[in-house]
């Protein structure tokens, strides 16, 4: 049998994140100022990000340099190990090579962190002392409370509230690195306070939960604001991932026919994807999926279009697949994928035809979770057990092909949080909530006023 475990010594950590934006075949349309319709200009984001990070959000350079302080974060991790999931295959009877890439090494069990390191050293460097976000799931929120611990910052988290109630112990941990966490819609902020009024009982999702994060940190000069996954500076900080996995697969001797991820807002997936679809772009025949829940199915059921990033339309208009910004997602397990939105760096490699995505039901992923937890024991965070899912199922497909395929997923989290979803499922209690075509055309109603973006290639 060949190896199990691929690992890399801290010297291979990447010197270079990879910026996609320099060899994509047609640019991302510009993010528009929602007053004049105009290309919004670093001045207009100075308020809520570093100068840094708002330069490499434009960047045009294939790699831009890691710096060391952030490097030497990440050897505490980093390199995350590559496994060939043998015991996977044996489970399933298949022909196909699985290999997962683990990022849930991290102290906060996500590959959050790979960015939450990079814009807490940006926001330490460029003068400011507190950070302000959203989090879904909870795993964001913990990785930018260890990293500000890490560089000396304060840290709030505006956080949905079904998650604040079912992972009570994500807001632990939160609280163990010394970050405050409030449930979102909150008090605390206008955006907060008008969905309260409407809904008292507001589940909350990503949407309003962002707006009150970007409230917090437009009113106040010492504060950022800080976001786990969308923008491009976020999806370059990931591309760690896929930088080592490369190294990983070679050691193998083996190249992905395809490589999976799960998307919410597409970080995780672009951080293994991008340096694949470097090769793919440059000739490499490669299949990438983007796995994303059929609760919101934003690329899968979404049209592209210029939509808010948030609920309360404080955010400018981006260029992406979109169910609409006052879509509330139902309550499912994967928090993290709640997201009405999508990457606008995803969203055109998709009309582009260089990803394709596939939409799953809760039901099936934890399915497929609990295959992959009793072959190969780790347990999967829900949101990346969408990856698992999709691997099991490009395995069957390859079979059904009657064709040895090898593939590449990320596993970018544990579930060690998310065991309540787990005793949901085993109890036979998870709900599968179809998504009728009603309710995405009445959400998308609120983008129909919008400037619409050139058919796809600009
Ligand atoms: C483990 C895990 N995977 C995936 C995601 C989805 O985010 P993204 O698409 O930005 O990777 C999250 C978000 O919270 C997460 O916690």
């Amino acid at each position: 049998m060949t190896e199990t475990k691929y690992t890399l010594p801290e010297s291979a950590i990447p010197e270079r994140w990879y910026n996609i934006q320099a060899d994509m075949p047609n640019p991302p349309q510009p993010v528009l100022h929602p007053g004049t319709g105009q290309p919004v200009g670093p001045d207009d984001l100075a308020p809520l990000f570093p100068m840094e990070l708002i330069l490499q959000e434009v960047s045009q350079e294939a790699e831009i340099a890691i710096p060391e302080p952030i490097r030497d974060v990440y050897r505490l991790w980093r390199p995350t190990p590559l496994f060939r999931a043998h015991r996977l295959e044996a489970e399933l009877g298949t022909k196909s090579h699985i290999y997962y890439k683990y990022e849930g090494v991290s102290p906060a069990g996500s590959h959050k962190p790979n960015t939450a390191v990079a814009q807490a050293y940006y926001v330490k460097e460029d003068g400011r002392t507190r950070v302000s976000t959203e989090t879904g799931a909870g795993q964001w929120g913990s990785a930018l409370s260890l990293a500000s611990r890490l560089f000396g910052l304060e840290c709030k988290v505006y956080m949905v509230r079904i998650s604040y109630e079912q992972k009570p112990y994500r807001r632990s941990m939160i609280e163990t690195w010394g970050a405050q966490v409030v449930p979102s819609p909150s008090e605390d902020t206008q955006a907060g306070r008008a969905i309260l009024a409407e809904s008292p009982d507001s589940p909350g999702s990503l949407g309003i939960a962002i707006s009150e994060a970007v409230e917090d940190a437009a009113g106040r000069e010492d504060t950022a604001y800080s976001l786990g996954s969308v923008l491009n500076h976020v999806l370059t900080h990931q591309t760690v991932i896929g930088q080592e996995a490369l190294a990983q697969m070679e050691q193998a001797g083996e190249f992905p026919d395809v490589v999976i991820g799960c998307v919410g807002g597409g970080s995780n997936f672009s951080g293994l994807a991008f340096p694949f679809l470097r090769e793919k772009i440059a000739g490499k025949e490669i299949d990438v999926l983007a796995c994303e829940p059929a609760a919101c199915p934003t690329l899968t059921r979404g049209p592209f279009a210029y939509d808010f990033g948030d609920t309360g339309r404080l955010t400018p208009l981006v260029p992406m697949h979109t169910l609409g910004h006052d879509f509330v997602p139902a309550a499912i397990h994967a928090g993290g994928l709640r997201y009405h939105g999508m990457a606008p760096l995803v969203s055109q490699l998709v009309l582009d035809g260089l990803i394709r995505a596939e939409a799953y039901t809760q039901g099936e992923v934890f399915a497929s979770a609990l295959r992959f937890a009793r072959s190969e024991g780790i347990i999967p965070a829900p949101e990346a057990a969408h990856a698992v899912h999709g691997a099991i199922g490009a395995a069957a497909a390859a079979d059904e092909a009657g064709e040895q395929r090898t593939i590449l997923f990320n596993l970018s989290g544990h579930g060690h949080f998310d065991l309540g979803a787990y005793d949901a499922y085993l109890a036979g209690k998870l709900e599968d909530i179809a998504l009728a075509d009603e309710e995405i055309e009445r959400a998308l109603e609120a983008i129909e006023a919008l400037p619409k973006p050139a058919a796809g290639v600009s």
